[in-house]
């Protein structure tokens, strides 16, 4: 039955080859598409009208999963694939299983590509783009419609939970993530861990998050330098965080500046840890700087995140002393043993009090 509805990629590209003998253009776009709103219905009659006829990429059940969730898609592939091709306005649907676009593309060669909403040419995915480029498809983005999307229905239609929900982000290690995981799952206070993400593929953190069996993806950070998330990454961060309902984030030793659209996203609700008494020795290196400075006590401090490097208002510190002949690993070792026990007490708290 669901194969009624899903063209293969092979049947695709040689209707484009007939559409263009006619001087006709095809249009792809592509999306998980698993809960079809009006939002959606309004984009694609958008994308339509672009060209002479539209083909929609679906991601497979699998890849929803991994996009958006283990509670995704809502629908399964074959559903939607029914769901779209009921509508005036779409021609033809394909799947697609991996995470990118870009083999569908490359096999279909529409004559214009089209991308919802927040995407702007820049935060293309950078070998999307470059494939766009290369074979001169004509990129649209149109915009999205206010108020209408796929996790704010969710939202509406789930019973509201009243179990905060806690989003982790760490690049290393792992120590500080699997104190809060722990402290949750031991019922030290009450809270859900919605998603761990990580920059590094085989970060301790996500290896942890595994093995605790609590949602974790990578998001490939780009190729700015270090430190940086492309726009692409920070996009991908937002989208992962809004989808798994976070109401506070913990930055545990994650290597990146957080910024836009995370911070505006989730104003007020990002904290980080950091290994000194902020706000000395701010930024890399914090015990090899306090060391070179000949400080005799240092230590953590958890602080709200704003815009700048390890800046933002003070939440709680713990004071650590550095010994005399300390090397920056063994003084490192022990901020950490102080803040594996001060950043769960700390999220507890104001999950409590803060988050309403
Ligand atoms: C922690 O010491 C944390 O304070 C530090 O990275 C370490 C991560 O350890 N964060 C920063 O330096 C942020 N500026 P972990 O991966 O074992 O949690």
């Amino acid at each position: 039955m669901a194969d009624d509805y899903i063209s293969t990629l092979e049947e695709v590209a040689q209707w484009r080859d007939e559409l263009e003998a006619e001087s006709k253009k095809l249009v792809l776009t592509n999306g998980c598409f698993d809960l079809l709103h009006a939002g959606h219905v309004r984009y694609l009659k958008e994308a339509r009208s672009l060209g002479d006829a539209l083909v929609v990429a679906i991601n497979s059940d699998q890849s929803v999963a991994e996009l958006k969730g283990p509670n995704r898609p809502v629908y399964p592939e074959g559903d939607r694939a029914e769901i779209l091709c009921a509508l005036e306005c779409v021609d033809r649907v394909v799947v697609f299983g991996e995470k990118r676009a870009t083999h569908t593309i490359e096999t279909i060669r529409p004559h214009i590509y089209t991308k919802g909403g927040d995407y702007t040419p820049d935060n293309l995915i950078d070998e999307e783009k470059a494939l766009l480029d290369r074979l001169g498809i004509e990129i649209q983005i149109l915009s999205l419609v206010p108020g209408r999307s796929t996790s704010a229905t969710l939202a509406k239609s789930s019973p509201a939970s009243s179990v905060p929900r806690i989003g982790i982000l760490g690049s290393g290690t792992g120590t500080n993530s699997r104190a809060i995981i722990e402290a949750v799952q031991a019922g030290d206070f009450e809270a859900e861990i919605g998603i761990v993400i990580s920059d590094v593929k085989d970060s301790g953190v996500l290896e942890f998050a595994k093995e605790a069996g609590v949602p974790s993806i990578f998001v490939e950070p780009g190729t700015e330098k270090a430190g940086r998330l492309s726009d692409a990454a920070c996009k991908e961060i937002t989208d992962k965080l809004k989808s798994a309902r976070v109401d506070l984030i913990a930055l545990c030793g994650f290597m990146r500046i957080v910024r836009d659209p995370i911070l505006s996203t989730f104003e007020g609700k990002v904290i980080n840890i950091h290994p000194s008494l902020l706000p000395q020795f701010p930024g890399r290196n914090a015990c090899q700087q306090a060391i070179d400075a000949g400080a005799t006590e240092t230590g953590c401090t958890i602080h709200w995140v704003d815009s700048g490097i390890d800046t933002g208002e003070i939440i709680r510190q713990a004071k650590v002393p550095v010994l005399p002949g300390d090397t920056a690993e063994q003084l490192q070792q022990r901020i950490n043993e102080a803040e594996i026990r001060l950043y769960p007490e700390v999220v507890g708290e104001l999950l409590k009090k803060t988050i309403s």
